[in-house]
């Protein structure tokens, strides 16, 4: 896509597409001022969806789709769970994790890094953070994959077939969770979910939908972006050799490493706003109640804002990437994701000596017009 991107930034850096109905918007600038100005660009669904497409899974009924004050009050709560002191203390058992996927595989000298480690450590972290039982991630795999399949179908029959998969989802991953949280008012815990059962927003416990949105956000929301987080990486790394014999030599270079992955491969290219008023973007005048496509990944290449923009450079300063977004609705698993990355990545390096390979055949990329990665990745080493 990124050859796309770079012809729009440099023709039409804004462009209404009559088939999405939507304005597209390329540039940094314009990105970042959009992401900045909820009070003018809603992430309210009922802004950007017509009526048949709105609260299609619980992630509708999430923070991701809130706008203030709701959003901030809710935000407030969970906040709680991701605090940067909070996330530090998860480190030791990240590592264990990683240390247990990783000792089964060593000794074969291959792996395929996302079914081995991207898929697994992000999901058994949160499940953990949870406090549900990790044996059935492949529930949530599957249930994740299926809420952000989709986009940018081209023929009506394709539209219904994806909505009729979301649904599919929407009503398992909503009868599991509606199940636990049941369990959870009978018998308390100390885990996140008991917080939330908790939790009051003036003086009222959350709905239920509110309660299966958050749980369904974080699980896709952490997982999915994760996963790709940590494949890209791998293909950054495989792409630019120098970068990696950088890293070998100085590790601390790792986490700037995986600032300018977030930056260059960005797990989510695209999120989505709807205007509440009349505004300009740019010299575009634009109505109100128009749909407008974030292009994150375009702004994360913009030659404006980043110099040398289409290269890998990982010791880039400043990187003010917008891959975990930017304003209110900011990542809030971004010190999580951080870290998962960083054991992931760290932990590779240590335990797969030599130079690392991935074959030339073709890899294929995730289908979905917001998510970037691919679905394997095959890795050998000396
Ligand atoms: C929001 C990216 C990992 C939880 C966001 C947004 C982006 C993003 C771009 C803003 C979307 C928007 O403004 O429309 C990523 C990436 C990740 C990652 C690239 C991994 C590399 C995680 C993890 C969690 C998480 C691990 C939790 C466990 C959330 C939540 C929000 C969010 C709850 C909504 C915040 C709000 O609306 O206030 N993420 N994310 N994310 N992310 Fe992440």
């Amino acid at each position: 896509p990124y050859n796309w991107y770079r012809q729009m930034r440099e023709t039409q850096p804004m462009y209404f597409d009559p088939q999405m109905q939507g304005w597209h918007i390329f540039s940094y600038g314009d990105v970042a001022r959009v992401l900045s100005d909820h009070a003018t660009f809603s992430s309210d669904e009922s802004t950007f969806l017509p009526p048949e497409y709105r609260n299609a899974t619980p992630i509708s009924s999430s923070l991701l789709r809130m706008d203030p004050p709701r959003h901030r009050k809710l935000r407030n709560i969970v906040s709680q769970a991701f605090t940067p002191r909070m996330v530090a203390q998860m480190e030791a058992r990240i590592q264990t994790i990683t240390n247990g996927l990783l000792d089964q595989i060593v000794a074969k000298g291959e792996m395929d890094v996302i079914r081995d480690l991207a898929i697994p450590l992000p999901i058994t972290v949160i499940a953990e953070l949870m406090g549900i039982p990790a044996e059935r991630r492949a529930d949530f795999k599957q249930w994740s994959d299926a809420l952000v399949s989709g986009g940018g179908e081209t023929t009506a029959e394709a539209a219904q077939a994806t909505m009729q998969t979301i649904r599919q989802a929407t009503d398992s991953i909503t009868t599991y969770f509606t199940q636990i949280l049941e369990e959870r008012r009978a018998q308390p815990q100390n885990d996140l979910l008991s917080a939330l059962l908790q939790a009051e927003v003036d003086g009222e416990r959350l709905s239920s939908e509110e309660l299966v949105g958050f749980c369904v956000l974080l699980l896709v929301a952490g997982n999915e972006t994760t996963t790709n987080l940590i494949g890209n990486t791998i293909l950054c790394l495989d792409e630019h050799p120098e970068a990696m014999e950088q890293l070998r030599a100085k590790r601390e270079l790792v986490p700037g490493a995986l600032e300018e992955v977030l930056r260059y491969y960005s797990p989510i290219k695209l999120t989505i706003r709807g205007t509440t008023t009349e505004t300009t973007i740019g010299e575009q005048h634009i109505a109100a109640g128009q749909v407008l496509l974030v292009w994150i990944a375009s702004a994360d290449r913009d030659e404006a804002e980043f110099p040398h923009a289409d290269q890998f450079i990982i010791e880039r300063e400043p990187n003010r990437h917008l891959g975990f977004g930017r304003g209110i609705h900011f990542c809030l698993g971004a010190p999580l994701a951080r870290l998962e990355a960083r054991i992931a990545l760290n932990t590779m390096l240590d335990r797969l000596p030599g130079s690392w390979h991935v074959p030339d055949a073709p890899l294929s990329p995730i289908e979905s017009m917001s998510v970037f990665g691919v679905k394997n990745l095959p890795l050998t080493w000396q």
